[in-house]
């Protein structure tokens, strides 16, 4: 207890008197400044944090990745707080790994999703990751992309012939817009892994699946601003009525129905793509089974068509600035080529290197492994992390750190080539699907991507057709490639380069 006459025991009042920067008074009324202390100091740190909050805040949604850079130091964990949440990251490779290591029931991905997302209203309310069935499924797909090769590169070409037609052009180089180009190639593509050639030329369709995408996004963005009470009336606002995703369901179920009808009448399915796998494992006991069947797929719709796109931006634009990739690569391609024109994708060790390293450069997130604390998290060393806070890592700063990499602002389309031979004599090969901390874009462990084999797969079929059959260019590649959003990294949508078919 402390007395209000005298000589008080001041060391209660000490620390308010630091939050306030002044003196400790020793007047004979220095009793009512010390009761005007301890009224005020609590408020005035409560003003001050909040203050700091909305600060810290603030440049998170504007300059999250220059505030992580600012705020990296190689190894040392620090945290970002925002109004809504504490962020943690974790740069030490001990730490990475522990992240990674963790039960789902104590450090969650899915919570994570469910964050940001908010599946209830963005996607139909689909439970995210049930049964596993994403992960398996894509287990199986990725171990056949050899036969996905050549309808897909069809459709790549289809797609980029399209943007070549109409519209003015000088020379046969039409100005259009990469992102967009990007997105639906992917779209085009994916929409013959996911549901066969049922909709590869439905242009409806097609609109709608690239529309939907985007509408998440958005969508997730709007409901991350405002009051619980109004999510589903914004929701639907920011996706027009979930017009496109109304769209590909009232196109999807028929052909559901159908599967399951000719399942049911014992007829062993002609089509094995994403779809029929969902249809082979979904339990038959579900209410609605074709409609939960359509949310499943449609989940997995936003990440198959998303990151690759960005993925391939990137990689355009990378092309684009350093014309002498273009030859490398090239050569390379020539090389791998079989005389029926399809391609060895395996062997092509400098597109491999070339996608690691563009994005290495331009990755679509700063931050990676990003999970939720269900309860109290402590790691090995004693450090912290609160339920209901962040744990994650900086993985741009890390991929951009001197102490892991080289010259790292250099863009070294070698830097992930075979060099030094390991101890059997064979010389390690580094893929653009490999797994490391401290190249932390597929994530890491149990959860890491369960998709990055088809995302590579993807991503190296539109480069091989584009680099063989077109020509693209731009005056200047902008330093800005991007605009940046929380810790999202957003293409430039209206960033245009050179296209024109070079046969
Ligand atoms: C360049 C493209 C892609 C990138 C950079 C990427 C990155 C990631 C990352 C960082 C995670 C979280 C992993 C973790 O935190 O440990 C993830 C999860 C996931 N990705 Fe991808 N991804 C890509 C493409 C794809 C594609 C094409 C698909 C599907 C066709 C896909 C399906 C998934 C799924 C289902 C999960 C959740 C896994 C789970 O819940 O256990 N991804 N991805």
């Amino acid at each position: 207890m402390f007395s209000l006459r005298g000589p008080m025991n001041l060391s209660f009042f000490d620390d308010c008197y630091k939050t306030m920067k002044i003196d400790i008074p020793t007047t004979r009324y220095a009793w009512i400044i010390h009761a005007v202390v301890w009224i005020v100091s609590p408020l005035l740190t409560h003003v001050r944090s909040f203050f700091a909050e909305c600060i810290e805040g603030f440049e998170w949604l504007f300059r999250g990745p220059e505030l992580l850079e600012k705020r990296y130091v190689h190894g040392t964990p620090f945290r970002v707080r925002t109004r809504t949440r504490l962020y943690h990251l974790f740069s030490s490779r001990e730490h990475i790994e522990e992240i990674s290591r963790a039960n789902e029931d104590n450090l969650s991905l899915v919570a994570i999703a469910e964050e940001v997302f908010q599946p209830q209203h963005t996607m139909n309310g689909i439970e995210l990751n049930r049964l596993g069935l994403q992960r398996r499924i894509l287990r199986t797909i990725s171990l056949k992309l050899g036969h996905y090769q050549n309808p897909i590169t069809d459709l790549v070409r289809m797609e980029l012939s399209r943007a070549l037609s109409g519209g003015p052009s000088t020379n046969g180089w039409r100005d259009v817009e990469i992102f967009t180009l990007t997105q639906k190639v992917v779209t085009r593509a994916n929409t013959h892994t996911f549901y066969g050639q049922n909709f590869t030329d439905d242009a409806s369709f097609l609109e709608a699946a690239l529309q939907y995408p985007r509408d998440v996004f958005v969508a997730a963005e709007v409901l991350r601003c405002v009051p619980k009470a109004f999510a589903g009336p914004a929701c639907w606002l920011a996706t027009r009525g979930h017009k496109a995703s109304k769209h590909l369901t009232a196109k999807l179920i028929p052909m559901i129905e159908r599967r399951i009808a000719c399942e049911n009448s014992g007829a062993t399915a002609e089509q094995k793509d994403y779809v029929q796998h969902v249809i082979d494992l979904y339990p038959d006991t579900v209410e609605d089974r074709a409609h939960r069947i359509v949310e499943q797929t449609l989940a997995l719709w936003f990440a198959s068509v998303h990151q690759p796109a960005i993925t391939l931006y990137y990689a355009l634009l990378d092309i684009c600035e350093y014309p002498e990739v273009r030859e490398q690569l090239l050569a390379e391609i020539h090389a791998n080529r079989n005389p029926d024109g399809s391609i060895h994708l395996d062997k092509l060790i400098l597109l491999d290197s070339f996608l690691k390293e563009s994005a290495r450069l331009n990755t679509s997130e700063s931050i990676s492994l990003r999970r939720k604390a269900l309860r109290p998290f402590t790691f090995k060393d004693g450090t912290h992390v609160g339920a209901g806070d962040w744990a994650c890592i900086p993985q741009r700063p890390i991929m951009r750190d001197p102490l892991i990499y080289s010259r790292p602002d250099t863009f070294d389309l070698h830097r992930f080539l075979p060099k030094g031979d390991d101890a059997s004599g064979s010389k390690q090969r580094a893929r653009f699907t490999d797994l490391n901390p401290m190249y932390p874009i597929w994530g890491l462990g149990r959860q890491a991507c369960p998709g990055r084999f088809y995302a590579s797969f993807i991503t190296k079929l539109v480069l091989v057709e584009m680099l063989s059959n077109y020509d693209f260019k731009m005056d200047a590649v902008p330093a800005q490639r991007y605009f940046s959003w929380r810790s999202s990294l957003i293409p430039r949508p209206r960033l245009q380069f050179q296209l024109r078919q070079n046969i």
